[in-house]
């Protein structure tokens, strides 16, 4: 291994085998962790996400008075502030995390007090005019620089709105539902594609009333909530990485325990069936209204096929993409994505670096403004990856690197901390060599 942490070589693989149980979701942690330190009472959690994006979360909610420790034996301990947070006059720092940023603005937007939101470099290039024009629409008052971060929250009294999502996500959803809860009558969200659900069912694990229609979900406050304990599901987008590595390889059989199965999450199970791997869902139960089974995938003796991914299945499947570009040459028929313009304004421009990364491996791939086509029945080597220090690229390259010829360097690879710091003693865990 060379000496540069940020760097990480990353060997071919033979096969990938055995049982893995994966850290807690990020996103279930973020709202756990974000709604025990509004509610009243002392919430407890095991296995919450590992991830440094899920610590932002805590360290801004510390920062606005809740209790926050990390007990022996690995669980977290929320204390709340009861429905009233205490301003600071210093920065809330939410790090790279675009989760804790757009959905504590929303939280902090009818409380009392003037708050600073701040990123890093990625974070602060983020768009973040599509929280400030609903917010603002309710009444709030939030000041951005160039439509990015910083954000200058003057809190305030707003009032209810009815909302059309312009894009799929769950982060802004979010963010009107927090303000919502805190704002006298019925607040709407409606979504063309619905988005994960993880905030409704977190809120109504922590007790309020939330009324769910088909494209739509209002909330009527004020309301207050209170303490809940929980074991957080593992992380399905951390799984992603390992599902993707073991379809490559005829002869794997790998189980992942306790794994989140929300449904609105799960869309890559169906990617992966269709490209022909086997699948079983074994032990399926819910927990606070998440579902959460053991996952067991084996790779197709005659290898994967094809799909053609857009239109709802992209915004379902958006955390998932860079990996499923990243293993498409070893698919026979290739996959072609469309849809998917978000992916430039993720924690990198994920379309262009998973395009640069393809080609330095030395893969045919086609750039388009919403996607790319990956051909199938490509073979690729070991290169020099960028990662634009994005945890997800990272990790998807690292999982092609297992069917490259000779090694490959992720450059950037600590950045795999900010979800998923375990992810590389995992792979070392299941990958034979
Ligand atoms: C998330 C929603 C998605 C996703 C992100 C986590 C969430 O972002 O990409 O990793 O926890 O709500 P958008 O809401 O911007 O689509």
């Amino acid at each position: 291994m060379p000496a540069n942490p940020q760097e990480r070589i990353v060997r071919p693989a033979r096969n990938i085998t055995g049982s893995l149980r994966l850290p807690g979701d990020k996103s279930i942690s973020h709202r756990y962790g974000m709604l025990a330190a509004f509610a009243e009472g002392t919430s407890r959690f095991t296995n919450f996400s590992t991830g440094a994006d899920c610590a932002s979360t805590l360290d801004c909610m510390a920062a606005l008075g809740a209790r926050v420790r990390r007990l022996e034996d690995g669980a977290v301990e929320v204390t709340g502030v009861g429905g009233h947070v205490t301003p600071t006059d210093q920065p809330l720092d939410c790090g790279n995390s675009g989760s804790t940023m757009r959905m504590i603005s929303g939280l902090l937007s009818p409380q009392q007090g003037s708050f600073t939101l701040v990123g890093d470099e990625s974070l602060s290039r983020r768009p973040m005019g599509r929280i400030q024009r609903p917010l603002e629409a309710m009444g709030a008052h939030l000041a951005l620089t160039d439509g990015h971060a910083p954000i200058v929250i003057e809190g305030r009294e707003l009032k209810a709105i009815d909302y059309t999502t312009p894009v799929p996500s769950a982060q802004l959803k979010t963010c009107i539902l927090l303000a919502g809860l805190q704002t006298s009558g019925a607040t709407t969200v409606r979504e063309a594609v619905r988005t994960r659900d993880h905030s409704e069912l977190a809120l109504k694990a922590f007790g309020a009333t939330i009324e769910r229609a088909l494209d739509s979900v209002s909330i009527i406050g004020v309301q207050k909530l209170h303490a809940i304990d929980a074991i957080i599901p593992g992380d399905l987008s951390s799984a992603a990485f390992f599902l993707c590595a073991a379809v490559l390889f005829p002869g794997s059989n790998l189980v992942l325990d306790a794994l989140g199965m929300n449904p609105t999450r799960a869309a890559l199970l169906d990617v992966l069936a269709t490209l022909g791997a086997r699948i079983s869902v074994l032990n399926l139960e819910e927990k606070n209204a998440e579902l959460v089974g053991t996952v067991q995938i084996k790779a197709p003796a005659e290898g994967l096929g094809s799909i053609f991914i857009r239109g709802a299945l992209t915004a379902q499947l958006i955390d998932e993409l860079p990996v499923l570009a990243a293993i498409a040459p070893f698919t026979s028929g290739g996959i072609r994505i469309r849809d998917a313009r978000e992916l430039r304004v993720k924690e990198s421009d994920r379309i262009a670096l998973v395009v640069k990364n393809l080609r330095a491996m030395g893969a045919e791939v086609e750039e388009f403004e919403d996607g790319l086509d990956v051909p199938g029945g490509q073979t690729l080597h070991g290169a020099t990856i960028d990662s634009g220090s994005d945890h997800r690229i990272a990790m998807a390259f690292s999982v092609a690197a297992l069917r490259a010829e000779g090694e490959t360097n992720i450059q950037g690879a600590e950045s795999v901390a900010i979800s998923f710091p375990e992810f590389f003693d995992l792979l070392d865990l299941v990958a034979e060599r």
